[in-house]
């Protein structure tokens, strides 16, 4: 049925008419270059099919795309909006969310938002970025899961099915966009927009999983990225889009580029107009043009003069059709909106309550030295930082439909529990300024130290010093690459200030992104990676110092101890030199051990902290791994592994148990260990819980040098552990044959 629709709709369609479907348009300039001029008269003239990035109230947004109306065919619109961690309810950002390990609930987070977002009509969402992230230094780290593909790719899956929800045309259905197909994290340098050059065993090992699981879980639509894969631009990456994406993964949906990546072609330098850009993108896979108006611009030109055929856009937009089809847009264009509904939908109780889990669980406890936490309810607490009162500071640059005044602030969620509490800045409070003070040295030095004297003395009063330290909104997200990711430097120097008063300092980190912050550790007795947290932040955040809520939260990316050691990420490969801890009681190794290999000179290979870590206010212990079989032979068996794990703490507490593999001869070389399943394990103080992780071939499986997804026979190790390093480890045989 949807095929006949489609098909006799596009034989009334004019070549102009198809190539509108093509192009997509926007009112702001917000996250791309420039914005699109006459925007709204090419929607009722019907020169531009899709529309994103209009903000405003739930009525002026309607007015937008009740244009279809003035159009020939009344062709509803995809009406998209980057809706990356909320909508008016924001959720901690993606990386911070993915230290949950929790996919029920990111995909919950995906609903809310699908559910507030419909009902202002939006019927498309560039969200979930999947882009496996290695590098700090990237900005946009924030926007993803970390650098874990099984884990990321559970996370794509269960976000793209909490926005399209079971039925797609439902009007609480959001069609969601996978991002950056391809490769995007691998940005050299961790600059962001730069090219990427690795092996297609590491694209298919690492870095693609993602994409697939979310292409995989039905995502009806996927973007193209910014930068060139062996040489080639993603955009007119005729392997990616065509071969990978379509043949190979079998994926229905459509194809758009990002933020006028057609335009882009011409400096990456494989286009010399946009006419042959717009041709190379349109035959190497892409239907939609964001941004560039490069298709809408040329494609008739190049049709006329035979360098496309008529089928080559027929294809694109029937692919765009299609998916308004899916969405149930021919039925009703402005399904979702009523006016009614956002009073009902938009910052419901029940949404904020999925807020406020979602940032108790995305908090990492990092440190806590002597358990000076959780607080006593009556302390005094001096509260210091840059933001602690600010409502918007919570959110992240991908928060452009938040709603500020609904947040609690970071000083009003501990008032509300304590009022014993005093406030004072420490630092100035810019963004732009903070970076430039990083990088030229640059501060108003009277007003620093003016700021500093009140913090002390602040701080000199209380019992407990709360410092809240580290990035601003906009030092994390797209085009915020940076080469230092300490934190900044007026920053640490009050912090050492406020240690040196003798009182207690619990350091809560604002970032996008893992800090290099080894020097710092001595300065602070308790130190949480507390990201930026959203709407619930300041709830979330009191709860978990006065210990309502046990901290539970792992990280998925890699802290390393400074710039030089990235990329650093658990699972590397071991190299032919791999490093040997020195003998320190024998005299002759102490030093000859480490003697050409795999090491630096002036610091150590291993992270501040590594993937998979975080504290709990409780302890726990692991027992020793106990496996069902130690030979097993032919596919079908399973092993099982089972682990007792004791909460030998005060506290009640969660924690999430990791089970990784390595395979230490294959034909191909594998990492030390890969994370291959874990387990959440509730326990209350002295009780003690028996785990079986049922093992199969299908966690022995990686890519082969014939990119052929198998395992081979042979010796295995296994590891179950409280982070990727902190293991017990035991080992298997598993043939395929006697
Ligand atoms: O979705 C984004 C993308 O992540 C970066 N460029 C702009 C797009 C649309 O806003």
């Amino acid at each position: 049925k949807k095929d006949q629709i489609i098909t006799l709709l596009m034989e009334k369609m004019s070549i102009e008419d198809k190539i509108a479907q093509l192009n997509l348009v926007t009112p702001t300039s917000k996250t791309g270059p420039f914005a699109t001029k006459n925007v709204y008269e090419k929607l009722k003239d019907g020169s531009a099919g899709n529309i994103y990035s209009v903000m405003g109230s739930p009525k002026s947004v309607h007015r937008k795309y009740t244009y279809v109306d003035s159009t020939s065919h009344k062709i509803p619109f995809m009406f998209g909006l980057d809706i990356i961690h909320g909508y008016k309810t924001v959720f901690p950002i993606p990386l911070a969310l993915s230290c949950s390990w929790d996919t029920s609930l990111i995909r919950k987070t995906a609903r809310v938002a699908a559910v507030e977002a419909t009902s202002y009509g939006y019927n498309w969402t560039f969200s979930p970025m999947v882009d496996l992230t290695r590098d700090p230094r990237w900005g946009r780290v924030m926007e993803g899961s970390g650098e874990d593909p099984y884990l990321g790719s559970l996370i794509a899956a269960a976000m793209v099915k909490g926005y399209q929800g079971d039925d797609l045309t439902s009007p609480t259905s959001l069609m969601a966009c996978v991002k950056h197909f391809g490769m995007y994290g691998a940005s050299e340098a961790g600059r962001d927009y730069n090219t990427t050059d690795m092996s297609r065993l590491n694209m298919y090992q690492n870095y693609l999983p993602p994409y697939k699981a979310a292409i995989e879980a039905g995502a009806g639509s996927i973007m193209t990225s910014f930068n060139d894969i062996d040489g080639v631009p993603a955009t007119v990456n005729k392997w990616l889009l065509t071969d990978l994406l379509r043949k190979e993964w079998g994926f229905d949906g459509f194809v758009v580029t990002d933020y006028n990546c057609i335009q882009e072609l011409l400096p990456h330098g494989v286009a010399a107009d946009i006419q042959e850009a717009a041709i190379k993108s349109l035959k190497a896979g892409v239907d939609m043009d964001m941004a560039s108006e490069s298709m809408a611009a040329t494609l008739t030109k190049s049709l006329e003069e035979g360098k496309i055929s008529e089928r080559d856009i027929d294809i694109a937009c029937r692919r765009v059709l299609d998916a308004k089809y899916k969405l149930g847009l021919f039925d009703d264009p402005y399904r979702g909106y009523d006016p009614e509904r956002p009073k009902i939908d938009i910052l419901s109780d029940e949404n904020k309550a999925i807020a406020k889990e979602a940032a108790l669980k995305s908090m990492v406890l990092l440190k806590n030295e002597n358990d000076i936490l959780p607080l006593k309810k009556d302390c005094k607490i001096a509260l210091i930082g840059p933001h602690v009162t600010d409502q918007f500071e919570m959110f992240s640059m991908w928060s452009f439909m938040g709603d500020g005044s609904s947040v609690t602030s970071i000083y009003e969620g501990i008032k509300k529990q304590n009022p014993n509490i005093e406030v004072a800045k420490g630092t100035q409070v810019t963004d732009d300024k903070m970076i430039l003070n990083r990088q030229n040295g640059f501060f108003d030095i009277e007003k620093q130290e003016e700021l500093e004297k009140e913090a002390i003395e602040k701080a000199n009063k209380a019992d407990v010093i709360v410092a809240v330290l580290g990035e601003s909104r906009n030092m994390s997200g797209e085009a915020k690459s940076m080469t230092n990711i300490s934190l900044p430097d007026c920053q640490r120097k009050l912090l050492r200030k406020l240690k040196a008063t003798g009182k207690p300092v619990v350091l809560l980190l604002t970032h996008g992104r893992p800090l290099t912050i080894q020097e710092d550790l001595p300065y602070a007795d308790a130190i949480f990676a507390s990201w930026r947290l959203g709407t619930e932040a300041g709830n979330a955040i009191a709860d978990i110092l006065f210990g309502n809520y046990n901290p539970s939260g792992k990280l998925t990316m890699t802290f390393p101890r400074n710039v030089g050691q990235i990329p650093i990420y658990y699972n590397h490969k071991n190299t032919g030199r791999p490093f040997t801890e020195p003998d320190q009681n024998d005299k002759k190794k102490r030093r000859g051990g480490l003697k050409f290999q795999s090491y630096y000179l002036d610091q150590v290979n291993t992270p501040l902290f590594p993937f998979g870590y975080g504290l709990s206010y409780t302890s726990f212990e692991y027992g020793e791994i106990k496996l069902s079989d130690t030979l097993l032979v032919g596919k079908k068996q399973t092993l099982l592994a089972k682990i007792t794990i004791t909460n030998t703490g005060k506290y009640a507490g969660e924690e999430t148990v990791q089970l990784y593999i390595n395979d230490p001869v294959a034909e191909v070389t594998r990492p030390v260990k890969e994370l291959k399943q874990f387990q959440k394990v509730f326990l209350q103080p002295e009780e003690s819980k028996e785990l079986t992780f049922n093992i199969s071939t299908e966690d022995l499986k990686f890519y082969n040098s014939e990119l052929k997804w198998d395992w081979e026979s042979g010796d295995f190790n296994v590891y179950v552990g409280t982070n990727s390093e902190e293991v017990k480890a035991a080992s298997f045989t598993w043939n395929k044959r006697n």
